[in-house]
Formats: C-alpha cells, sequence, structure tokens
C-alpha cells in the first residue's frame, strides 16, 4: 500500500514501564527519517479525549532514552470504554491531523487502539507492561528493568534475613501474572515462589518447609509471593505463628517500575519504536509488534488479544529443584 501518512501520534497508556521513553524517541527519530511529522499525546487516551497534544521534533526527545517512567505521561482512562468516546477519540485524531497512532501500553491499551483504528486511524501497538503478561511477545518494554530491580532488592532482604535468620515473604509485581515472581525466584534461589497460576494455597506445604530447613540448618527462608496472590503480611504472622521463626513481609511496590532501563529494555524498545513507524509507512493498521523466537513480529490486534500465554512449566520446575539444598 502506498505510503500516505503524514503525520504520526504516539501516546502511553496504562501503568508505566522502564523503557517507554525509548520506546517514544524511536517513534520520533524514525518518523522524522521518513519525512513525517509527529506530535506527543499527553496522559494517554485521557490526553487524546482532552486535546492534550505536542508537535515533537528530534530535539525533543533529546536526552530521555536513559530515564524511567514517560515523558509522556500515562493514565487510565475508562472513558475509552464507552464506543461515543472511542469515536471521539479518532475524531481527535482527525482533527490535529493524526492518521497514524503509535499505542504503548499493555492488552487494555490495545483494545483502545483497536477500537480507534475501526474510526479509520491506523494504528500499532507496542507492548509495554513490567507484567510480560502479553500473549503474543515473548517480551514487553520494562520487564527487564523490573525484574533485575526486584532482584536485586530481594538481594538485599535476604541479607537481613539471613542475618536475623528470619523467614521473608517479598511480594512483587504483576497483576494476575507471575513472570516477575518466577524470574526472580531462579535469579534469587528462592526457597518457595508463590504464582497466581500455579499457588494451591496450601500453606501447611510451606510451614513443613521452613520447618525443615531449619532442621538442616538453614539461616533463612525467602518466599517469592506474586501480587496476584497477595496478603503476604496477614500469610507473615500465620507462618509465624505456625513455624516459631520469625517471620516479616516486604511488598516491592512501584519502585519496580521505576529506575533507568537496562540496556535490553533501551534496544528492544528502540526496535520496537522505529519498527512501528516503518509499519505505519507500509499502510499496516491494526497491528501490534511482538516479539517472538529472536525476531521482532507484528500480529492483528484482533489475533493478538485472542492468544493466550502461560508460565514456563520447565522454568517453573527448576525454580523449585534448584533451590532444593537438601542432600540425598
Ligand atoms: P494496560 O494497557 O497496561 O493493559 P489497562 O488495562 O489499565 O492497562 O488499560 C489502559 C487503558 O486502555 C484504559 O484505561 C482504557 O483507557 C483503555 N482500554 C482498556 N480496555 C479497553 C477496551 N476494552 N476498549 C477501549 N479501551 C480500553
Ligand atoms: O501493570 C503494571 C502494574 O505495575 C501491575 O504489576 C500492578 O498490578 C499495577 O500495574 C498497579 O497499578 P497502579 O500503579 O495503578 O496501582
Amino acid at each position: 500500500m502506498a505510503d500516505n501518512i503524514k503525520t504520526i501520534g504516539v501516546l502511553t497508556s496504562g501503568g508505566d514501564a522502564p523503557g517507554m521513553n525509548a520506546a517514544i524517541r524511536a517513534v520520533v527519530r524514525q518518523a522524522i527519517a521518513r519525512g513525517k511529522k509527529v506530535k506527543g499525546i499527553r496522559r494517554g487516551y485521557a490526553g487524546l479525549l482532552s486535546g492534550d497534544i505536542i508537535d515533537m521534533n528530534a530535539h525533543s526527545v533529546s536526552d530521555i532514552i536513559q530515564k524511567g517512567g514517560t515523558i509522556l505521561q500515562t493514565a487510565r482512562c475508562l472513558e475509552m470504554l464507552d464506543p461515543e468516546y472511542q469515536e471521539k477519540a479518532a475524531n481527535m485524531c482527525k482533527e490535529h491531523g493524526i492518521d497514524g497512532l503509535v499505542v504503548i501500553g499493555g492488552d487494555g491499551s490495545f483494545k483502545g487502539a483497536q477500537k480507534i483504528s475501526h474510526f479509520g486511524i491506523n494504528t500499532i501497538g507496542l507492548p509495554g507492561t513490567i507484567d510480560l503478561d502479553i500473549a503474543c511477545t515473548e517480551y514487553t518494554i520494562g520487564f527487564d528493568t523490573a525484574v533485575n530491580t526486584a532482584m536485586e532488592a530481594i538481594d538485599k532482604v535476604r541479607d537481613t534475613s539471613t542475618s536475623h535468620e528470619r523467614c521473608s515473604i517479598i511480594e512483587v509485581m504483576g497483576r494476575g501474572a507471575g513472570y516477575i515472581a518466577l524470574w526472580c525466584g531462579i535469579a534469587n534461589g528462592a526457597e518457595d515462589v508463590l504464582l497466581p497460576e500455579r499457588y494451591d494455597f496450601d500453606e501447611q506445604k510451606l510451614v513443613n518447609h521452613i520447618i525443615d530447613g531449619r532442621k538442616r540448618g538453614k539461616q533463612h527462608h525467602i518466599i517469592i509471593n506474586a501480587e496476584g496472590i497477595g496478603h503476604s503480611s496477614s500469610m507473615a504472622k500465620r507462618i509465624e505463628a505456625a513455624t516459631g521463626v520469625e517471620t516479616r513481609a516486604t511488598i516491592l511496590g512501584h519502585m519496580q517500575r521505576g529506575g533507568s532501563p537496562t540496556c535490553k529494555d533501551r534496544v528492544y524498545a528502540s526496535t520496537m519504536g522505529a519498527l512501528a513507524v516503518d509499519l505505519l509507512c507500509e499502510g499496516k493498521t491494526n497491528r501490534v509488534v511482538g516479539y517472538k523466537n529472536g525476531q521482532f513480529v507484528d500480529f492483528d490486534i484482533d489475533e493478538a488479544l485472542a492468544m493466550h500465554k502461560d508460565v514456563d512449566e520447565y522454568q517453573f520446575a527448576i525454580c523449585n529443584s534448584l533451590s532444593n539444598d537438601y542432600q540425598h
């Protein structure tokens, strides 16, 4: 199809993620390299609906590749669930001359892009979330930084846990998904990892595991609990009462969403941002960029949203087997 895109808009939506700035920078610079105008839409779909739209040039994205957060700000905007506002969002694009729109966010944000494309605006989604919970892709912008941040924090908790011979329950983010918990489980060598996708709510098993470890002389017991299970503080109280081992809960929270992006997040987000512009220039719409089998690829948004994924069974199995220091 002919390259008839003149102006590309870019917005970030949903929870922010480190690397979003690298993606914005790539969209802006690649668009300019291809002779397009660029507009930045502030505060996600909320900013699109209210017309909070700014002109961007190559200089607007200087000195941001290394920064966490998103310079365009982000928001959750419930009005976008209403077809009347979805049409209004498309009309706002038209009013501002935006004929191609890049949406950086998660599945919810892609649904917004899908609806806007139905009203004649070409849209491309980029997977931006620390949760890694987008089915069509093995990589999401921000996961690598977030999981490294969580890993470093858990190492620190482990130091004090060992000094005090305590059990520590550390809650990591991920909404309903356990990818951050699973990766930290392996990277931190946690004794137990509780994933929403796998947890059987058998607390007695955890209690027995802690007591067995104590008998073998273990000085700490790290339980990584995914946010999707939650209730870490009450769990800590019950475990302390049942084991007699002092137990503390630490909820890592939003610190996992901040910080300077890792090299991987900068490079992958930059590649995806540039690819989004190339796809728009090829006349593509209602697509989402993903990373599969070592390649950057794109999928129809409807198909991408219908896909499912689960934590890797082998990774889950080794997460448990490798943390076992019991000598037969
Ligand atoms: P994420 O994009 O990280 O999954 P949310 O699920 O909160 O985060 O979605 C972000 C925003 O995307 C919402 O606040 C809303 O503006 C828009 N959105 C979510 N679901 C839909 C939908 N079904 N239709 C249109 N827009 C949606
Ligand atoms: O989707 C990213 C995420 O950080 C989830 O891990 C978490 O459940 C959610 O966003 C928190 O959202 P908020 O910042 O709106 O509390």
